[in-house]
C-alpha cells in the first residue's frame, strides 16, 4: 500500500470511529436506565430541531433548551399512567392516529384539543384560559388537571434514575416533569402536508384544491386573517357568531376567564391542521362535518354585537355567498392540511 492510500485509509477509519461515537451519544438507548454515580456529569445532547423554511423560528424559554435525552423522558411521561391517579395519561385522550386529538368528546361536550405545533401556541383551550409558555400550561396539566403524585414518582427507580441524570435531581417536582413534558411536545410537529409541500415546491395543488386555497387566503372566504399561516390560528380570541345567546356556560367562552362582557362568545381561533380527521368542531362539537362548518361561515352567522370586525365586514354582512362549487372546493384545500406522515411518526408513538 503507498502512503497516500494508507493516508486515506487512517482517515476513513478515524471517520468510522468518531461518527460511531458520536452517534451513540447522540442516541440514548431506551433501557439505559442505570443510575449513575452522583458525582457523574451527565452531557446532554442539544437538538436543533428541525423547522421547515416557511415556518417562524419558536421562542422557547432559555431554561428549557431542547435536548434529546429531556424530549424522549417526556414522550415517555406523555405515555404512562404513572402521572395520574386513576389510570389516565395524555396520550389517552391525546391520541396521534387522531393527530393527538381523539374522535370521542370529552365529558360528552367538548372537543379534545389537538397536539400540533404547539411550540407556536402563546394560549390555550378552547375559551383562551390558559396562557404563557408550553412549560407554564404542563405544570397545570400536571399539577392541577393530573395532579401527579410526586411520592410516587420519586419512588419510581426508572424515573428516579433518568431526572437524576438529566435534571441533576435527587426530588422530582411538578415542574421538572412539565419542563420535560413540553420538551417532548416540540418535537410534536405537523409540517409535512401536501399544503407545506406546495409552499416548499414539493407538490402542486388542483385545480379544486388550488381555488378553495384561494377562497381561504382572500377577501372571497376571509379565513386567513384568523386562521393566519403556517400555524393556521392567530393564537387570539374571536366571536364569530356562532351564538346569539349563551345557553350553556361553555358558550360564554373568554368571558369564563375574564368576566368582561365584551368577551361573551369569544374561543381561541382553533389551528386547521389536520382538521378532516377530526369528528366533532367547534367548542362544544356542535358540528360533525366539514360540510356544516362551511355551511355556518357562508350563512349562519349571528349578528351579536361584539361579533368580530373581521366577520363584520361590509360586503359579507349578509354571509359569503360561496356557489356548492366553492364550497366543495374550500373543503378540498381544508384536506390538504392532513398529514399522514405525521400522525404514524414512529419517533413520536409509546417508547414505554
Ligand atoms: C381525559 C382526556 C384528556 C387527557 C387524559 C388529557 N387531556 Fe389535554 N385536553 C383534553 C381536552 C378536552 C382539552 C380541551 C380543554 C379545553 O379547551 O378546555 C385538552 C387540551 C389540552 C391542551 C391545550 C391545547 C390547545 O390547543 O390549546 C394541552 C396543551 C393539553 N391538553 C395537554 C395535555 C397533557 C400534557 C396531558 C397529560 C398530562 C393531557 N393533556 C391529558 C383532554 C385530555
Ligand atoms: C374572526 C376569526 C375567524 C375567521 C375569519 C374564520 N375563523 Fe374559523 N374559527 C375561528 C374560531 C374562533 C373558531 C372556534 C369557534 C368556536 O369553537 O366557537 C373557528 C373554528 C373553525 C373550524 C373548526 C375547527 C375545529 O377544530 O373545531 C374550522 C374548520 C374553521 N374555523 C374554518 C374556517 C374557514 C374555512 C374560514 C373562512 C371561510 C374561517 N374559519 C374563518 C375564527 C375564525
Amino acid at each position: 500500500m503507498d502512503m497516500k492510500r494508507f493516508h486515506f485509509t487512517i482517515r476513513i477509519f478515524t471517520i468510522i470511529v468518531l461518527s460511531s461515537l458520536i452517534y451513540s451519544c447522540a442516541k440514548p438507548k431506551k433501557t439505559d436506565v442505570v443510575v449513575p454515580p452522583v458525582d457523574t456529569v451527565y452531557t446532554l445532547t442539544p437538538d436543533t430541531l428541525f423547522y421547515p423554511p416557511h415556518f417562524p423560528a419558536p421562542e422557547i424559554p432559555a431554561d428549557n433548551q431542547p435536548c434529546k435525552e429531556i424530549e424522549q423522558l417526556g414522550r415517555m411521561l406523555y405515555y404512562d399512567t404513572i402521572l395520574s391517579n386513576d389510570g389516565r395519561y395524555c396520550a389517552r385522550c391525546h391520541i396521534q392516529s387522531n393527530a393527538f386529538s381523539s374522535l370521542s368528546l370529552y365529558n360528552n361536550s367538548m372537543p379534545v384539543l389537538p397536539h400540533e405545533n404547539l411550540a407556536w401556541y402563546t394560549n390555550y383551550m378552547w375559551d383562551g384560559s390558559k396562557s404563557g409558555t408550553l412549560e407554564d400550561v404542563m405544570k397545570f396539566e400536571v399539577e392541577t388537571f393530573f395532579g401527579t403524585d410526586l411520592n410516587k414518582i420519586n419512588q419510581n427507580t426508572k424515573y428516579k434514575a433518568l431526572f437524576k441524570k438529566y435534571f441533576k435531581t435527587t426530588n422530582i417536582t411538578h415542574k421538572d416533569i412539565a419542563y420535560a413534558l413540553a420538551q417532548f411536545l416540540r418535537t410534536v410537529i405537523t409540517r409535512n402536508t401536501k399544503y407545506d409541500k406546495t409552499m416548499t415546491g414539493m407538490a402542486t395543488l388542483t385545480s379544486d384544491e388550488y381555488m378553495g386555497y384561494r377562497i381561504f387566503f382572500t377577501e372571497k372566504g376571509d379565513c386567513f386573517h384568523c386562521h393566519i399561516n403556517p400555524i393556521m390560528t392567530d393564537n387570539n380570541m374571536h366571536n364569530t357568531g356562532l351564538d346569539s345567546l349563551y345557553t350553556k356556560e361553555a358558550d360564554k367562552g373568554y368571558f369564563n376567564v375574564t368576566s368582561n362582557p365584551a368577551d361573551l362568545g369569544k374561543f381561541r381561533t382553533p389551528n386547521l391542521r389536520n382538521v378532516a380527521l377530526r369528528n366533532y368542531y367547534m367548542h362544544d362539537g356542535r358540528f360533525t362535518t366539514l360540510e356544516q362548518v362551511i355551511d355556518f361561515y357562508d350563512h349562519g352567522m349571528h349578528k351579536v354585537n361584539n361579533l368580530d370586525p373581521i366577520m363584520s365586514k361590509a360586503y359579507k354582512a349578509d354571509g359569503l355567498h360561496l356557489s356548492s362549487e366553492e364550497k366543495s372546493q374550500l373543503i378540498s384545500f381544508l384536506k390538504t392540511l392532513t398529514d399522514s406522515a405525521f400522525i404514524t411518526d414512529a419517533s413520536l408513538n409509546n417508547p414505554n
